[in-house]
Formats: C-alpha cells, sequence, structure tokens
C-alpha cells in the first residue's frame, strides 16, 4: 500500500543542500501495489482513456502476480489461459527456463550492455542468426528494439535504395505498421492518423487484390516500394493466395519495385514457417521481426534486408551512418535473450509445434462454426494466429435488451467479441485479444509453446460461454457492469 501521493510540488533542496529525493515507489512497494494503487497511478499518469476500456471488460480487476508458460496468475492465486500472448509476443510463453538462464549468467557475468561503442559480440551473433534463418540473401540486419523501429528501418532503406526518382510507396486497406510518425503514412487507420501531418508520398491499394497492385505500377512510374503485411494482423487475421504472392514478386521484379513484407506479427514461426512468406516460395526484399524476436523477456525488432538492396542504401563508408542502430539497438542482455530464444524456437521443434496446434485449434473451431451457426460468422488463419470473427448482432438482437445495449460504449454496439472476451475472462480463466478494425473479430495468438491441452481447455470453454445463447451472453455481460 502506497501510504503518501507519489508527487512533489517542487523539488526542495534537502537539508544537507542536495537534491532532494523525490517521493519515489520502490521495487518492492511496486509490487505490492494494490489495485487501488495502480488504478489511480493509471489514472493519474499513464491513460486514463484506457482505464474505461479495461473497466469495461473487467480486465481492472485483475493484478497479475507471476506468469508462466501459458499461463498467468493473479492476485486470488487464478491461473488464466493466455490465448492472447501479447499480439504474438510471447512464442516460448512466460518465462522460459531457457530464457531465464541465459539473461541470469549473462548479468552474472557483468557482460556490457551498450553496442554502439565498440563492436558487439552478441549484435553480431544474433545479426548472424537471423540471417541464418531467412532464405535467399535476406542477410544484412539492423536491431532496435520495436515492431514500429524496425519497420521505420525498413521502410527508409527501401526508400533509399529505391532512389530519388521513385519516392512513392504503396501500403494496404486496413494495413497496421505501427504508430511512429513514419509508418503511421502507411498505416490504415483513420483513428490513430486523422489528426497527424503524415508524408503524402503513399498510394493505398486493397487487400490482396493484385490487379489493384499492377495497375498502380502500371500507372504511377514513381513508386519505388510497396510495403505489405503478409497476413494483416490489426485488419482482423486476412490472407492473400499464394498466386497473390508469386504475382506479387513477378510485379515488383518487372517494374522495379521494392517489396517489404511486415512479418512483426505473423514472422518468426507463429504462421508455421519462419517467415509467413516461405508458405508461398518466394521471397521479399526487405522484412521486419519484433515482438517473440525477444523472447518474451526484451524489446527487440530488427529489420532484414537482402545484402544488394542494403548495400545500395547504406552500404559506403559515406552513407553507413545514415540509419545506423540507435543507442538501444544491439543491447548486450536482449540480444543474448534474443540469441537463446532462436535457439529453443528449434531445439524444441516450436515452429512445427505452432503448425500443429494451430491446424488443430482450426479444425475445433470450425466445429463449433458448424454448432453455432447463428453467432460465429468466420474462422480463419494460418499456424497460431486465428481468427474468430462473429456474426454483427445489432439487427438480431431480441427488441428487449437493443435498448440497454444502445447505451454501451460504442465499441460494444452490435460486436459480441467484447461481450465474449470480457466473460471467457471472467468465467473461464482465458484471455483473448481484440483486433483494431475489425471490432467483431477476436484474434487468437497463443504462445507456441501451446499444446492441444491447451486448445482443447479454450475450446470447452467457448463452447460453453457459445452454449448460453446471444441473449444469455450479452445478459451475464450487462449482469457484470452493475455487478
Ligand atoms: C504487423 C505489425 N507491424 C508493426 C507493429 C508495430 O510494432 P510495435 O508495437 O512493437 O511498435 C505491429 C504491432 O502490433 C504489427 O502488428
Amino acid at each position: 500500500m502506497l501510504d503518501r501521493p507519489n508527487r512533489i510540488a517542487v523539488a526542495a533542496p534537502s537539508l544537507d543542500g542536495g537534491v532532494a529525493r523525490p517521493d519515489l515507489v520502490t521495487v518492492e512497494q511496486a509490487k505490492a501495489m494494490s489495485i487501488g494503487d495502480i488504478t489511480t497511478a493509471f489514472k493519474e499518469h499513464l491513460n486514463p482513456g484506457q482505464l474505461h476500456f479495461m473497466k469495461l471488460l473487467g480486465f481492472h480487476k485483475v493484478k497479475i502476480e507471476s506468469a508462466e508458460g501459458m499461463f498467468y496468475t493473479d492476485q486470488n492465486g487464478r491461473k488464466i489461459l493466455d490465448f492472447f500472448g501479447g499480439f504474438g509476443s510471447l512464442a516460448f510463453g512466460h518465462n522460459h527456463r531457457r530464457i531465464l538462464e541465459a539473461r541470469q549468467k549473462f548479468q552474472d557475468e557483468k557482460r556490457h550492455e551498450i553496442a554502439i561503442a565498440f563492436m558487439s559480440q552478441y549484435a553480431a551473433a544474433l545479426a548472424k542468426n537471423i540471417a541464418a534463418c531467412s532464405p535467399g540473401d535476406l542477410d544484412m540486419v539492423f536491431l532496435g528494439s520495436s515492431g514500429s523501429e524496425a519497420m521505420e528501418a525498413a521502410v527508409k532503406l527501401a526508400e533509399r535504395a529505391a532512389g530519388p526518382k521513385r519516392p512513392k510507396v504503396v501500403y494496404a486497406e486496413n494495413s497496421f505498421h505501427g504508430k511512429t510518425k513514419g509508418v503511421l503514412a502507411i498505416t490504415d487507420g483513420q483513428l490513430y492518423r486523422a489528426d497527424f501531418k503524415l508524408t503524402d508520398n503513399t498510394v493505398r491499394v486493397p487487400f490482396a487484390d493484385i490487379d489493384a497492385v499492377e495497375s498502380a505500377f502500371k500507372s504511377d512510374p514513381e513508386i519505388g516500394v510497396i510495403v505489405l503485411e503478409t497476413i494483416q494482423g490489426g485488419g482482423g487475421i486476412i490472407q492473400a493466395s499464394a498466386e497473390y504472392w508469386q504475382k506479387l514478386r513477378a510485379l515488383c521484379d518487372k517494374y522495379g519495385v521494392l517489396w517489404v513484407a511486415d512479418e512483426v506479427q505473423c514472422g518468426y514461426g507463429r504462421s508455421g514457417r519462419f517467415y509467413a512468406f516461405e508458405h508461398y516460395g518466394v521471397v521479399p526484399d526487405v522484412t521486419a521481426l519484433a515482438k517473440s524476436l525477444g523472447a518474451g523477456k526484451a524489446a527487440v525488432g530488427a529489420m532484414i534486408a537482402r545484402r544488394e538492396v542494403y548495400m545500395k542504401a547504406y552500404g559506403t563508408s559515406k552513407t553507413a551512418m545514415i540509419h545506423a542502430m540507435a543507442t538501444f539497438g544491439g543491447m548486450g542482455e536482449a540480444c543474448v535473450t534474443a540469441i537463446e530464444g532462436i535457439n529453443v524456437l528449434y531445439d524444441e521443434h516450436l515452429i512445427d509445434r505452432a503448425a500443429d496446434s494451430g491446424s488443430y485449434l482450426l479444425d475445433r473451431l470450425q466445429a463449433l462454426k458448424a454448432k453455432y451457426p447463428k453467432i460465429i460468422k468466420d474462422v480463419r488463419g494460418q499456424g497460431l494466429m486465428i481468427g474468430l470473427e462473429f456474426q454483427d448482432f445489432s439487427q438480431t438482437l431480441p427488441m428487449v435488451l437493443r435498448p440497454v445495449v444502445s447505451m454501451l460504449d460504442d465499441k460494444l454496439k452490435g460486436s459480441l467479441s467484447g461481450f465474449i472476451g470480457a466473460l471467457l475472462l471472467r468465467d473461464y480463466d482465458v484471455l483473448v485479444a481484440f483486433t483494431e478494425y475489425n471490432r467483431n473479430v477476436i484474434r487468437l495468438e497463443p504462445p507456441l509453446i501451446c499444446e492441444r491441452a491447451h486448445v482443447d481447455q479454450f475450446i470447452s470453454a467457448l463452447d460453453e460461454l457459445l452454449g448460453r445463447g446471444i441473449v444469455g451472453i450479452v445478459k451475464g455481460f450487462l449482469e457484470s457492469q452493475i455487478g
């Protein structure tokens, strides 16, 4: 319990004349914070508006005390099955033993962190590992600390390699590439981008429509780069056909356009291949990884480019520093975490596990779709990147419930996913993820260590919940809002 407000009006000198210590929270106090303390600090210092959504879904009642493997454990000892997986950031689940040990040893040996003074053996080794996992001549690596940073690096590199006469960048409808200022220009969410002045060298095309790409390339010789998620995550787990990707590669070669594949969410084994584009037998010019690359313990992002493209952009001593690693790029412990992670990924055959558990999960969800056709509209995805789309029920809800539901938050109107996500957590101890642009879609991105038994646990929870019917689900949710 924090018994004093965590703030000072003006930094007053201490009695001995030095800088006074502000009223700081210690690590042990942070661990012991009550839900009330966390809520207050969240409201006053982090994001008051976001708290509204936490409350709506009942997430504000949960304090996580520890996490291991597929489960979180909350303040009451309740184990919560993690089918959210940090939007794909937890390939190894929580606190994998080998990852913890590698980090602990690194600390005990007092190894160094900063990679921008001397050549770092850890950054060099991680780059070598990433290149070893990457097909073709995707050999050159830039290390950063987030997906947005990796994608910024990817787009900048491609733009430089394309040259000043080809400054335009094609991106897709419903794309999500991050929220930093550069990649926001190719992120297709009005909520995120509407109020900012973004670069206007962009061309938007529908996703998975090869004719649209071809006519853009044909009609505008200034196009030098195309950026696409291989599987759209924020768009609601949307895939294009193998034919699309093969034609895209051919069109890029024909028109001299560089293809940047965003694999931040779908990459690193999640789809059942290291990169999702490997399902289609094609290789992009530039790609990016993040999320699970840090093995759930470190913030690591990477851009990976074909050597020829990289050399064009930054290959000389004059150009080498234009986009060299930032302060935290290639930090020692983060790299060691990622190096151990990649080793575990192959030692434990987690890419194969993703393919196996993923197809089992898809099959079982298809069976639920057949059982509840009025509730489940579609089930789709690849490996352990799965979208579960519910029917829009704004027209089908009984008249008596409509006025109550219409008073709820906009995000919940007509959308079952909010209700179902909230009740899966409240009544069945299961955590799932929502989707940026399609409020009817729940995203399932559990850790790649997920076994069939975890899938069974998830399916039986969902089956029981859907068995209540739409009215039962909505009523259950409304009760939770009152209670
Ligand atoms: C496909 C894709 N690209 C980029 C990003 C941005 O990653 P980050 O949140 O680490 O900046 C995300 C994040 O969800 C993503 O899904």
